[in-house]
């Protein structure tokens, strides 16, 4: 496993709900350590992805009489993670020491999170998630990043780079400016607004200026709420730290433009994708891959206030994983 007590002691998004009901047992990797997730009669199971006895992965097994069943010679394991049957010896009690180690898992926005240690906190706040008015759907995962998680938090919370990485769709390169804004260290992590960005066509029908509130609640959980004329939209990125640069991105977004997740999902999917390609591109490309958090590294203006805060934030909370 990874040492980093910071996310150790963290939840993690490491797949849907949605992911779960077309495929109950599925295998992930968090920190380093293989999980296997599964699901029966309602309840989410997260455990180490490794039989006991020969080190099969318990991923490619299957669930058998509510128990979760290995691939290679066929013990089964309760919900706890005790071995209580195996079929080749069924006179026989199975060794007390036949146990998975089972991590704690909890379902929040259409994710299943896994905290392989002691969780300090709760799951990170959705401030939309409760307005019954707002849809709100998962997008993602979207895969294989070759980035640590740090550097593409950082991006979400830079609106500066909206006007050159995504023209004419989130920015004008001939109005870049971003206004004053205000940034503050919260209970819960990082805020700041109001960021005024003007966006070319945000609603659809004409351009003009839109305003965003941004806050870091974890350190690899960040979120947005974003002010247009007619409609306020909510947006959620958490980045899940497979291994040192091995990431999964998902977005849980809501809005108050639209009634229904299904039709959510599918239009903000594509769109989602399109952006986050082009920030994979940029943030892959960065070096070096681990966030600098001494602040004589690299260069900062008064437009990177956000980011300054972010990493000051992380060296504040001691994070190890993905910086410098
Ligand atoms: S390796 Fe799992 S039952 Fe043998
Ligand atoms: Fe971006």
């Amino acid at each position: 496993m990874i040492d980093d007590p910071v996310l150790v002691n963290d939840w993690h998004p490491l797949a849907s709900v949605k992911m779960l009901e077309q495929k109950p047992v599925f295998g992930s990797r968090l920190l380093g350590e293989d999980i296997v997730i599964w699901k029966d009669q309602g309840h989410y199971y997260a455990w180490q992805d490794l039989c006991i006895h020969r080190g099969a992965k318990l991923s490619l097994g299957k669930i058998k009489d509510n128990c979760l069943m290995c691939p290679y010679h066929g013990w089964y394991y309760d919900k706890d993670g005790k071995c209580i049957f195996i079929p080749t010896h069924p006179e026989q009690t199975p060794p007390a020491k036949a146990l998975v180690k089972t991590y704690l898992v909890t379902e929040a926005y259409g994710l299943l999170w896994v905290c392989l240690g002691q969780p300090e906190k709760e799951v990170p706040p959705f401030p939309e998630w409760p307005n019954s008015q707002m849809a709100k759907a998962v997008c993602g995962p979207y895969e294989h990043l070759k980035a640590h998680g740090p550097r593409l938090i950082e991006n979400y919370l830079d609106a500066a780079h909206f006007p050159f990485v995504h023209e004419n769709v989130l920015g004008d390169p001939d109005k870049p400016m971003l206004g004053e804004f205000e940034v503050r260290q919260t209970s819960e992590g990082i805020a700041s607004d109001p960021i005024r960005v003007y966006q070319p066509n945000p609603y659809g029908d004409s351009a003009g200026e839109v305003t965003y509130t941004y806050h870091a609640f974890r350190p690899l959980t960040a979120h947005f709420t974003k002010h247009m004329k007619g409609a306020t939209n909510g947006m959620m990125l958490t980045v899940t730290p497979h291994d040192e640069l091995d990431s999964t991105a998902w977005f849980v977004v809501a809005t108050t433009a639209m009634k229904d997740t299904e039709a959510l999902a599918a239009d903000y999917e594509p769109r989602i994708r399109a952006i986050f390609e082009e920030d994979r591109a940029i943030v892959e490309s960065q070096r070096p891959e681990l966030l600098p958090l001494d602040l004589q590294a690299e260069l900062h203006l008064r437009s990177d206030r956000v980011a300054i805060a972010y990493r000051k934030w992380l060296r504040e909370l001691g994070l190890k994983f993905g910086t410098a």
